[in-house]
C-alpha cells in the first residue's frame, strides 16, 4: 500500500511529491478547467493549453514540473529552490509549493512570498489548504528556513483565513513587482515549527 492509498483509508490530508502515477489526476484537474497558478484562475487558454504538453511526453512534463527541486551541482548562484506537492485525501485535492533559496530567508523581489497554493474547487471549504499549509511548514523548518513570507491579494479572505489560521501575522501592505501596481497584497510572516 502506498501512503496516499494509508492518507485514503484515515480520510487524511497529505503532501504527495508529484509521480507519474498521480499525475493522471493533475491532468484530470486541468481538464476540469483548474489552474494551478491562482494569478491564472478562469484562464481557459492558459490552462488547455498545459495539457497537449502533458500528453505528448508525460515524463518529461512531470520532470519540468518537479525540475526546481533538484539539487544545485552547477557553478555560479544557485537558483531558486522549489518543492512542489500535490495536496491529496485520496483523490487530488490541489498544489502547494515552497520556494526558497537555500541558506536564506531572502527571496528575490520578483517573487510573491515563499509559498504558493491552489485548492480544486470541488474540494474547496473542507479545511483542505488549511492542512496543507501546517504540512509544508514543517517541510520549511526541515529546509532551515525559521520565517517565511507569505502573500495574498487583500480581497482574498479564504486565502487570508488559510494563513491566520496557521499563525500568520500581517506586518505588510501594499503592491508587489509580480502582479499590478493596483492590486494591493497582504504581506504575513509565519514561524515555521517541526510539527507544522
Ligand atoms: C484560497 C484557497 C486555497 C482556500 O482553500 P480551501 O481548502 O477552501 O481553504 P480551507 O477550507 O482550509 O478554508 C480556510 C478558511 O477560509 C474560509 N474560506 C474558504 N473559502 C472561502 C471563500 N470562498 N470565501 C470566504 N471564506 C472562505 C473557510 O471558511 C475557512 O475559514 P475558517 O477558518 O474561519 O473556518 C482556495 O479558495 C483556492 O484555491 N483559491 C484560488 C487560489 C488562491 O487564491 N490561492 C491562494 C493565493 S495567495
Amino acid at each position: 500500500m502506498t501512503s496516499a492509498d494509508a492518507a485514503k483509508l484515515r480520510g487524511q490530508v497529505v503532501l504527495l511529491a508529484p509521480d507519474l502515477q498521480n499525475l493522471s489526476d493533475f491532468e484530470a484537474a486541468l481538464a476540469a478547467g483548474w489552474s494551478p497558478d491562482p494569478r491564472r484562475a478562469g484562464d481557459t487558454a492558459y490552462v488547455s493549453g498545459k495539457l497537449p504538453r502533458l500528453r505528448q511526453n508525460r515524463s518529461k512534463y512531470l520532470g519540468e514540473l518537479i525540475a526546481h527541486g533538484k539539487p544545485h551541482t552547477g557553478s555560479g548562484p544557485p537558483p531558486l529552490t522549489t518543492r512542489l506537492f500535490w495536496i491529496w485525501n485520496g483523490e487530488f485535492c490541489g498544489s502547494i509549493s515552497l520556494r526558497f533559496h537555500a541558506g536564506t530567508e531572502e527571496l528575490p523581489p520578483e517573487i510573491s512570498g515563499h509559498v504558493g497554493y491552489s485548492v480544486v474547487p470541488w474540494k474547496q471549504r473542507n479545511g483542505h489548504a488549511t492542512t496543507a499549509l501546517k504540512l509544508l511548514l514543517a517541510v520549511a523548518k526541515k529546509e532551515g528556513l525559521d520565517r517565511i513570507v507569505i502573500l495574498c491579494d487583500e480581497d482574498n479572505h479564504a486565502s487570508r483565513r488559510v494563513i491566520e489560521r496557521n499563525g500568520g501575522e500581517l506586518f505588510m501592505r501594499g503592491p508587489h513587482p509580480s502582479d499590478r501596481p493596483d492590486q494591493i497584497k497582504l504581506y504575513f510572516q509565519l514561524r515555521p515549527c517541526a510539527t507544522g
